[in-house]
């Protein structure tokens, strides 16, 4: 069975293709190679043993789109990736957030609605939920506005599909809203790459460590949680990817009580910055140079998940915890370049 996975050479993206083609799923890959590298292919192969199909496109071309599927007819499902994900970058340039996350996502959907029945996965994230008024967050609790373009998108591309399904019954669809994904494969043959300078703790904590940065800033600890500093729900990009698995064999097996659900994908667990970088210097010996900082603007303070609806109706739940996340992001590191 044929699945096509946009943005899969990405990071969520390609973790998500070695589970597909472990599970038995023949994978294309669209990307346009923006933010990630024809290497990432040759390391998932290294991986399964089998090739996917890969075809440099950009989504934003709606005609290479309508070709793409005209050309591909036999596709069972789409795992949508492709996007944009930096938050402070969305606030520079929000019109190149909302052409890249909102218009590809139209163009695949316009393609999609032509078919008889097409199955569709949508990369969400807690974004959505802004500051949550308590915790854990829970799919049902309310989306508050925006904190950045990029959050926006999300939260528009999910009103976008919502929208298109009451009108295309045979539109089935998912949206898995992750948590804070992090770490590698364990065979360290891929994992995440950051261009330029880290925006995200981990790869900037793996970063510090391994010399190519000086010190890690740790924005704030004056937040109104136990040791001050905000707490996430960091969650392995293995167990992300494998939710993915899970979400499209339900759609697959009509399992689905409606044609657009939403899932939460975290662990549950809320980790302060603080417990972040003690667990890192627990599982690398390394003492790690840092210091805090001022808060960084956009931050909530709390986001932690309520997976209870996923471990439930997918039957899904989180493997790892967040040692064996970070180990593996740091195995990943030692494989990489300095610079
Ligand atoms: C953000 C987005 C999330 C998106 C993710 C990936 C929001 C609210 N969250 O997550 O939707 O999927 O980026 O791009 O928009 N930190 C430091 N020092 C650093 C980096 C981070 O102290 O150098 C702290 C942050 O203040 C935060 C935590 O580490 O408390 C995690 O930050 P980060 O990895 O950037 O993820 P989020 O901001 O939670």
């Amino acid at each position: 069975m044929k699945i096509l996975v946009t943005g899969g050479l990405g990071f969520i993206g390609s973790h998500t293709v070695v589970q597909l083609q472990n599970s038995g799923y023949q994978v294309v890959i669209i990307d346009n190679l923006s933010n990630a590298s024809l290497e990432v292919l040759e390391g998932i192969v290294s991986i399964t043993g089998q090739p996917p199909i890969f075809e440099k496109l950009d989504l934003k071309s709606k005609v290479a789109v309508q070709t793409f599927f005209k050309t591909h007819q036999d596709i069972q499902g789409v795992i949508h990736f492709a996007a944009s994900k930096a938050v402070g970058e969305s606030v520079v340039n929000p019109l190149m957030y909302y052409e890249n996350n909102v218009n590809t996502l139209v163009y695949v959907l316009q393609e999609l609605t032509k078919l008889k029945v097409s199955n569709f996965i949508f990369s969400s994230s807690c974004t959505v939920y802004g500051q949550a008024d308590s915790m854990p967050i829970s799919e049902t609790a309310p989306i508050k506005e925006a904190q950045s373009p990029y959050g926006n998108t999300k939260q528009i591309g999910e009103e976008i599909i919502k929208d298109t399904c009451q009108v295309y019954p045979n539109l089935q669809s998912i949206a898995l809203r992750y948590f804070n994904p992090i770490g590698a494969h364990k065979s360290a043959k891929i994992g995440e790459l950051p261009i330029g300078v880290p925006q995200n703790l981990i790869p900037y904590i793996t970063q510090t460590a391994i010399g190519k940065r000086d010190q890690l800033s740790v924005f704030g600890n004056d937040y109104p949680t136990k040791d001050g500093t905000c707490v996430r729900d960091y969650i392995h990009v293995v167990d992300t990817a494998k939710a993915h698995v899970v979400a499209l064999q339900r759609l697959l097996n009509n399992e689905n009580q409606s044609n657009f659900e939403v899932f939460n994908i975290g662990t549950g667990q809320g980790s302060t910055v603080l417990e972040v970088i003690k667990t890192f210097e627990k599982v690398s010996n390394i003492k790690l140079n840092y210091n805090i900082v001022d808060r960084r603007p956009g931050d909530v303070v709390t986001a932690y998940a309520d997976t209870s609806k996923a471990n439930k109706i997918l039957g899904w739940q989180a493997e790892y915890d967040l040692e064996d996340a970070i180990l593996s992001a740091w195995n990943w590191q030692k494989t990489l370049k300095k610079d």
